[in-house]
């Protein structure tokens, strides 16, 4: 069910779940890219005179109101950004939650304080988790799912709540899973697959998976320095997973079997020191010295990262290729945001996935409509790629 079969929604009150978690410094928002790709849904259903009540999780707050975690930076943004005052709720479902539901007008929006101030939306217990889902849905005639970057969690506000009222998928969960299938389920090829962030560890499953898939994986990121040691070289002080080097292994055979190419970098940027300011030079991938930390791809392998990028018909990007909040260090990222961007103008279906490359698009300056999607999921996109359940998805489904 889309939004548009929930019938007239003209004073209708509408739950919407959307994931509004993004980074903050203090209480200034420094990547609103979730908050923007929440606007179509919302736009949609005020313009439909719905009244809107926007339920979000901000962080990990322990279940109990926290101010650190309060979502009025993203109710004054939100407010900008739609061009209507937000009105934000002092508490999840109580006093505040009924007061500020009543008061809403037609094409009004409110938002719920942080739904994980109430210990029973992240609870495994079934019950507890459907009490809050109750609790949500006296709030509330039908519920609209939006929040893309929370599906894969199991939540009161994702999953339950689903269960109890009339339940419509939103835009941007549309959106992003009609590219996520294209890219999974057929791609077109040659599909290059580019990895990168900090562990190997969070990617495991997904790895397993594109080696049945993808054509090409190229790896970069922190991530690459336990590959790097899977070959039998030494990484000096830079990132190393010591017990996922058999694993590692393991995916390198497996490569070669299956006839996917694994592509590594083959020149590293090494520093003293993880700072923004540290002296740094270029080495090779096998010659990086014990006293130096990797904190980039270099140069070589930035243009042959591209190269395996360029020709690609579908590209999906997740994690950065080096820690590019540095600009010393930033130079593979970019290498690897330029290629999909000049993959996408040949043609190529291309998608950047996870918080941290959506985010680094954003932040080094790139125009969003050079690449087809940029998932809001990080999380949720990886558990996609993987080819797993996702809660918040397969409810809707019936
Ligand atoms: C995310 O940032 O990936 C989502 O908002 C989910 O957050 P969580 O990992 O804290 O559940």
């Amino acid at each position: 069910k889309t939004i548009d079969d929930l019938g007239d929604l003209r004073g209708k009150r509408v739950l919407v779940r959307s994931d509004f978690n993004v980074p903050l410094d203090g209480t200034t928002i420094t990547d609103d890219g979730r908050i923007r790709a929440a606007l179509p849904t919302l736009k949609k259903l005020t313009d439909a005179g719905a009244k809107v009540i926007v339920t979000a999780h901000l962080g990990r707050p322990k279940g109990e109101p926290d101010a650190k975690y309060s979502l009025a930076p993203v109710a004054a943004r939100l407010g900008e950004l739609l061009g209507v005052p937000v009105h934000l709720a002092q508490d999840v479902v109580g006093d505040s939650a009924r007061e500020t539901v009543a008061a809403l007008g037609e094409g009004e929006v409110a938002l719920l304080e942080n739904i994980r101030f109430d210990a029973r939306e992240t609870s495994k217990d079934d019950a507890e988790r459907q009490s809050l889902a109750h609790d949500l849905a006296q709030l509330a005639d039908v519920f609209v799912s939006d929040g893309f970057g929370v599906v894969h969690r199991k939540q009161a506000s994702v999953y339950d709540v689903a269960q109890v009222l009339p339940a419509a998928v939103g835009e941007l969960v549309l959106k992003e899973v009609d590219s996520l299938r294209k890219a999974t389920e057929d791609p077109a090829r040659p599909y290059a697959v580019v990895l990168g962030g900090s562990k190997v560890s969070d990617k495991l499953g997904v790895i397993a998976n594109l080696l049945t898939k993808a054509d090409r994986l190229l790896i970069g990121g922190g991530m690459v320095f336990t590959f790097l040691a899977a070959k039998g070289y030494g990484v000096g002080k830079s990132l190393l997973e010591e017990d996922q080097i058999d694993t590692v292994k393991g995916y390198l055979a497996d490569a070669e079997k299956n006839g996917v190419e694994i592509v590594l970098p083959t020149d590293i940027v090494v520093a003293d020191a993880f700072a923004a300011d540290s002296p740094h030079e270029v080495v090779a991938a096998d010659a990086i010295p014990a006293d130096k930390i990797g904190l980039d791809i270099g140069p070589e392998s930035a243009q042959l990262f591209a190269s395996k990028i360029v020709d690609a018909k579908t590209v999906v990007w997740n994690g950065p290729a080096g820690v590019f909040e540095f600009e010393a260090f930033s130079g593979g990222t970019r290498a690897v945001a330029q290629a999909l961007v000049d993959a996408t103008a040949n043609g190529a279906f291309t998608i950047v996935g996870g918080g941290d490359s959506a985010a680094a698009v954003r932040i080094l300056g790139f125009d969003e409509a050079g690449f087809s999607h940029i998932s809001t999921g990080g999380g949720a996109s990886l558990e996609f790629l993987e080819g797993k359940d996702l809660p918040g998805i397969s409810v809707l489904e019936g």
